[in-house]
């Protein structure tokens, strides 16, 4: 970092490339920086519940070793077979746990991080609270490799809840399957995951993928595929009983409870294959919108109606728990003047009614380089300036990883 900053070459961090806001594109060439081989832990520390950490750690190899010490790193992205922790970081990426865990920012006590002139700092420490100075923890979460590149980081962990109970509820209409979801919640339960996934989703990832069948009626419109886990069995089946009587009141047809591991494993690969089989079928945009919770169904039923009205179709599913809807345009037939001209004006559309909802327009996979012209539509230009300003202090020069977040023609 010494030599590029001296040198004035951009460089933009890059994880396992999975990111989903083309936030690890080198837009000015330069140095794209791997993180590959920062692949240690450091330490499982099974006294305080903590794990320390390099950055390029595969989400699901972090999982199994704290695991094995019978503790749980909740956040998951459906890449969490490849995801590198520091793409995790830099995304704040969430996943179908965030529901009741907490999205990755929730379990981040500190950090070491390479500042863009190669000076090397470490923030917050090894404790649960901490109010002192700014939060530059927090700062850099999220920042999507503009800010610094973190190389460390002090991981809060919980124990791993004994039990986890997997039901996949069909419905008859979509926007009822998303009533379904604020009306669980307010019932008193908080499930582990509440999944939404529309008929075309699971369609199109029952043929994607080969060793998965669930029988699905013809007029099935949509599926919540809905975990709750701790550590008391009767008290869990209570809970699903409850779940059950909530979720009949919303025209849900018969319910598929996994009843094992590997019913559950099936359960689980159906959704996170989601996003591979739409890419797999079409060319596609990722639109990652979030709502609050008791707004999903006017926030899917506008989606709807947008792409009624421009002509696009697209397949929606995503973490229903959180307001949490990734709306995949499909090109299809579509015409690329329509697909480059036309489609920005609607995808505008769709974060104006999110933002109209009370919403944003990134929960999870961040704004990168594909999203930062529609951030005017979420803040002030005084806010964009501030954030201009952050960049600025942190990188001066504006070599690290430049053209993200936010807006051009910002001063
Ligand atoms: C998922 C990714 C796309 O939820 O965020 O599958
Ligand atoms: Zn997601």
């Amino acid at each position: 970092m010494k030599y590029c900053s001296e040198n004035k070459i951009p460089v933009t961090p890059i994880g396992a490339r999975t990111g989903l806001s083309g936030g690890a594109l080198s837009l000015y060439g330069g140095v794209g920086l791997s993180m590959e081989k920062f692949n240690r832990i450091i330490e499982v520390d099974t006294l305080n519940q903590q794990v320390i950490t390099e950055t390029g750690v595969i989400t699901q190899v972090l999982q199994e070793e704290v695991a094995k010490q019978g503790l749980y790193y909740p956040p998951d992205p459906s890449s969490r077979g490849s995801c590198f922790i520091g793409g995790n970081l830099a995304e704040n990426s969430g996943g179908p746990r965030a529901v009741k865990y907490g999205v990755t920012k929730d379990f981040v006590l500190g950090l070491e991080v390479v500042l863009p002139d190669g000076e090397i700092i470490n923030t917050g420490a090894k404790t649960l609270k901490n109010s002192t100075g700014y939060n530059l923890t927090q700062l850099m979460i999220g920042s999507e490799g503009t800010l610094g590149i973190i190389t460390k980081a002090i991981l809060k962990l919980v124990p791993m809840p004994k039990y986890q109970l997997l039901m996949l509820v069909p419905f008859y209409s979509e926007e009822k399957a998303c009533e379904a979801v604020s009306a669980i919640f307010r019932a008193g339960i908080t499930p582990s995951a509440l999944e939404f996934m529309e008929r075309d989703a699971i369609d199109w990832v029952l043929r994607f993928v080969d060793d998965v069948t669930v029988p699905v009626e013809d007029n099935i419109k949509a599926h919540l595929l809905i975990e709750v886990d701790g550590n008391h069995l009767e008290s869990l089946m209570l809970d699903c009983e409850k779940i059950t009587e909530v979720i009949q009141q919303f025209d849900a047809g018969e319910i598929l409870f996994a009843d094992d591991d590997a019913q559950k494993n099936q359960l689980w690969k159906l959704r996170r294959k989601v996003a591979e089989a739409v890419k797999a079928n079409s060319v596609y945009k990722e639109e990652d919108t979030v709502v609050p919770r008791y707004q999903l169904p006017a926030l899917l039923k506008g989606v709807k109606e947008i792409g009624h009205r421009y002509g696009f179709k697209s397949v929606c599913y995503g973490h229903a728990g959180d307001g949490n809807l990734h709306v995949n345009i499909i090109k299809g037939e579509l015409s690329d003047q329509i697909w480059n001209e036309e489609l920005p004006i609607a995808i505008r559309e769709i974060f104006q009614l999110c933002v109209g909802l009370g919403g944003t327009l990134s929960g999870e996979h961040g704004i990168g380089f594909v999203q930062k012209n529609y951030m005017d539509i979420a803040f002030a230009p005084r806010s964009l300036s501030l954030m201009k300003s952050i960049k600025s202090t942190f990188d001066p020069l504006g070599i690290l990883n430049p053209g993200k977040i936010v807006p051009d023609g910002i001063n």
